[in-house]
């Protein structure tokens, strides 16, 4: 079998905070294969961000780390700093989750895509010469228009404040890519732009995913989203993957009740309007006091005894498609009701 681009082996992280340790992340594995996408979804502080920053090595200092994360064979956690920053941006890159913030406002866009060319060849310039800034700025014009950002070698020359959302936001595309990368991790890339942009970053990612063969991370709190462009899907909850496959298992066969509680609280156009949509109750739990068993036990609606006893380990329902519930883990899982 083929060595996976990306493999996460228990994956855990906490946080020293004056109230004391806060895990965030917990016991979280999962592979991804060159060329490719894996949905990372769950709600609010389930542990999305921090497991994408683990994975580069961009978590504050009081963040404890544990586990493997090894890319392309090499373990991240135990490379040293001179080794992420090739790493990093390179092989690596990441759209971040405030990509309107993350733009420098003073600085012409062309010049923000030339200096990741340059950033990364100052750091590989040991190994070949020096890109010249001409060089750097004729990369960054074809990597907007790569994009399709259209009259790129004008655009290049705009402030981001000229840019509309959908625009900046393929300009920070082109920044992730213009070292042609192997791996990208999108951290809702799409959250902030109004839904018909939405569509169109989406389909830009999916094009780009394609022609380069890019192994692509995609976080996102909508099942929608990551339905578009994912070949295989997890669901975090509470800072620990419940479920992971190939997204027309996770999809059109969810065997977690948290993953079928998300699939029916998703509106559909098609979906009858006499029927009230389904919410999950009760609340996530406090990070800072997780109960000793399953995190969603207390809102589940077919709990047994044991799962308040002890954190209940991923297990196989059907090939490649694991769920972290030992009710679901003992009947094959049913169709959901949602599909
Ligand atoms: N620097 C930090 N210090 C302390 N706790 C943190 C820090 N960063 C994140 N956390 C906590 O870690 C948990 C996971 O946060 P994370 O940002 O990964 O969530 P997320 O799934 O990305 O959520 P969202 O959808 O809101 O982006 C949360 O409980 C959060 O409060
Ligand atoms: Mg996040």
């Amino acid at each position: 079998m083929d060595v996976p681009l990306l493999q996460v082996e228990d994956l855990t992280v906490e946080f020293t905070t004056a109230g004391g340790r806060l895990p965030a992340v917990r016991e979280v594995s999962f592979q991804l294969r060159a060329g490719e996408v894996l949905g990372l979804v769950g709600e609010s502080g389930s542990g999305k961000s921090v497991t994408s920053l683990a994975i580069l090595r961009l978590l504050p200092v009081q963040a404890r780390i544990c586990g493997e994360i090894h890319f392309s064979g090499r373990d991240l956690l135990r490379a040293g700093e001179q080794e992420m920053r090739s790493v990093r941006g390179a092989r690596i890159s990441m759209i971040f989750q405030e990509p309107m913030t993350a733009l420098n406002p003073v600085m012409r866009v062309g010049d923000q895509v030339a200096e990741a060319v340059l950033a990364h060849n100052r750091v590989a310039s040991r190994q070949s010469p020096v890109t010249s800034k001409n060089e750097a700025w004729r990369r960054a014009v074809e990597a907007l228009r790569d994009v399709q950002i259209a009259d790129a070698a004008r655009r290049a020359r705009d402030y981001p404040h000229q840019l509309s959302g959908g625009m900046r936001q393929r300009v920070m595309i082109a920044m992730a890519m213009v070292n042609r990368p192997e791996l990208l991790i999108a951290d809702e890339p799409t959250t902030a732009l109004d839904v018909t942009i939405q569509a169109q970053i989406l389909e830009l990612l999916g094009e780009l995913q394609q022609s380069y063969g890019l192994a692509m991370l995609l976080i996102s709190h909508d099942l929608a989203v990551v339905s578009q462009v994912a070949h295989r899907v997890a669901v975090m909850y509470a800072g620990s993957i419940v479920e992971i496959g190939a997204a027309s298992q996770v999809f059109q066969n969810a065997a977690h009740p948290y993953t079928r509680g998300l699939l029916q609280a998703v509106p559909r156009l098609a979906t009858d309007r006499a029927r009230p949509l389904r919410t999950i109750e009760g609340t996530v739990p406090a990070m800072a006091a997780l109960p000793a068993g399953c995190a969603f036990e207390p809102r589940c609606g077919i709990r047994i005894e044991e799962c308040a006893r002890a954190f209940p380990p991923l297990v196989e329902v059907e090939p490649g498609h694991w769920a972290r519930c030992p009710v679901a883990s003992r009947q094959s899982p049913v169709a959901s009701t949602a599909n």
